[in-house]
């Protein structure tokens, strides 16, 4: 559940477990095993959490043997208080152990005793188990660069679930970008709390802009993105590096959260509105064509009409290519909980509802905008459309869907743009059946 980091952690704990003998099914009603690696960023990530528990309850009193295991956030965040609200779990251990996992497991299996890990000692890097592989047969995967986040925002628990920013050794990010692209990986995604921050305090004489450099260099790989970016540590350089790799994505996601300074001060942010649209400037100074994604929070605490009226302002100064809008929620431990104000909850829908509104017109006249272009799209796999169809990613990071033919996963392929919606893009590959590009290298057949 929840972000990328969950999506790698979850690969992570596979690789642990595979020398107990635990392999991954789809059939959770055969499970021996069931891990949550849980989200806690909000209310609702956090309700999710307790109503898969509730449909496993059944399960565990039909086969008393299962064993399920709550990691991640929430189990960082409750310990043994989850036992109360779901005493069928077995294991809660939380985001700094991780790489404890095979050892809690092993000691259910043995003790048949509930076991609670929240210990905040974690390894001295984020977790990467090297073995064994598990080919996804996908063309694209995340790479943790760093992990936890200093900002402390006031609003959110990142801090708190993940503790303090540890960044990874470039030589072991390297690697594994290495063995990814040999495992018919073709485009990697650099993932942190905030990857700008890499190696500021760590000490492995490498910062941000420098490791997307070195990613660069590793040959046969075709596209390198990365997120999540915070506008208060996006330098001059960072944004230039957007010239200097060739095979940097003209994407970035740069959260701004509110359009007032009033809230954007509140929130802890550390960047004002002018310093965000000057940032904004200076990327599309430097990429032209860059796509600019963004989170934005309605309904903080103390969120006056005016205040919300400054976001709208900011959003349709920017033209964002795509948002993710969230309304304020409360989360534990954090000081906008205490904070006073609080918005009610029918003017936080109609500020969602108002912005979205807002944006999806956005959406859709960028999205309209490249009709009748090329696009360099990157074949994913199969469409979940329609039949026949593959779904792959322009460089600025839009789906397109195009008819199915001799272009292969992980191939890059000239498309078409012919119509545009608002989530995504139909296309046509470009050239006689394309068949230009079977005979390229480095691609798996979606079939295999
Ligand atoms: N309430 C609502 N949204 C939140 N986010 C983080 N914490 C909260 C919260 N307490 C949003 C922010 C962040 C994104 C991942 O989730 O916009 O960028
Ligand atoms: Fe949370 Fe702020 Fe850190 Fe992002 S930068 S993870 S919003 S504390």
């Amino acid at each position: 559940m929840g972000c990328q980091m969950n999506v790698y952690d979850s690969e992570q704990m596979l690789r642990l477990l595979a020398p107990l003998n635990y392999r991954p099914t789809s059939r959770p009603d055969k499970a021996d095993l069931i891990v949550l690696n849980t989200c806690s960023i909000r209310e609702k990530a956090e309700h999710k959490v307790y109503s898969l528990l509730g449909r496993l309850v059944r399960m565990k009193q039909q086969r008393p043997d299962l064993i399920i295991g709550v990691g991640g956030c929430v189990a960082q965040q409750e310990g043994y208080r989850l036992f109360e609200r779901a005493p069928h779990v077995d294991i809660v251990f939380g985001t700094f152990a991780l790489g404890r996992l095979h050892s809690l497991v092993q000691k259910v299996e043995d003790q048949k005793k509930q076991i609670v890990d929240i210990n905040p000692r974690r390894e001295s890097e984020p977790l990467y188990v090297k073995e064994p592989i598990f080919t996804t047969g996908n063309a694209t995967a995340f790479v943790t660069i760093m992990q936890g986040c200093d900002n402390f925002c006031s609003y959110c628990v990142v801090p708190y679930v993940r503790g303090r920013e540890v960044s990874r050794n470039p030589k072991g990010i390297l690697e594994e970008i290495e063995g990814l692209v040999e495992n018919d990986i073709s485009e990697v995604t650099l993932i942190g709390q905030n990857v700008n921050a890499y190696g500021q305090k760590n000490g492995h004489g490498c910062d941000f802009p420098a490791l997307l450099e070195y990613v660069g260099d590793v040959k046969g790989l075709r596209r390198i993105r990365f997120t999540t970016s915070h506008p208060k540590d996006l330098s001059d350089r960072l944004i230039e590096t957007f010239c200097r790799v060739d095979k940097l994505a003209p994407h970035i996601h740069l959260p701004v959260q509110s359009g007032s300074d009033r809230m954007l001060r509140r929130m802890n942010r550390g960047y004002t509105r002018d310093f965000y649209l000057k940032k904004v400037a200076k990327l599309r100074n430097v990429r032209p064509d860059i796509a600019i994604s963004t989170d934005i929070i309605v309904g903080f605490p103390g969120e006056e009409r005016v205040d919300f009226e400054a976001t709208l302002d900011l959003v349709r100064k920017v033209g964002f290519d795509s948002l993710f809008l969230f309304k304020y929620s409360d989360r534990p431990n954090v000081p906008a909980a205490k904070f006073s104000n609080k918005v009610p909850e029918a003017v936080k829908v109609e500020r969602f509802s108002t912005l979205l509104e807002i944006q999806e017109k956005f959406t859709l006249k960028k999205n309209k905008a490249l009709v009748r272009t090329t696009q360099d799209v990157l074949v994913e796999g199969p469409g979940k459309r329609l039949p026949n169809q593959l779904t792959g990613r322009t460089p600025c990071n839009r789906i397109v869907n195009f008819p199915d033919g001799m272009a292969r996963v992980g191939r890059i392929v000239p498309v078409r743009i012919v119509e545009a919606f608002s989530h995504s893009l139909l296309g046509q590959p470009v050239g006689r059946d394309h068949e230009e590009y079977s005979g390229e290298d480095g691609g798996i057949s979606h079939a295999a």
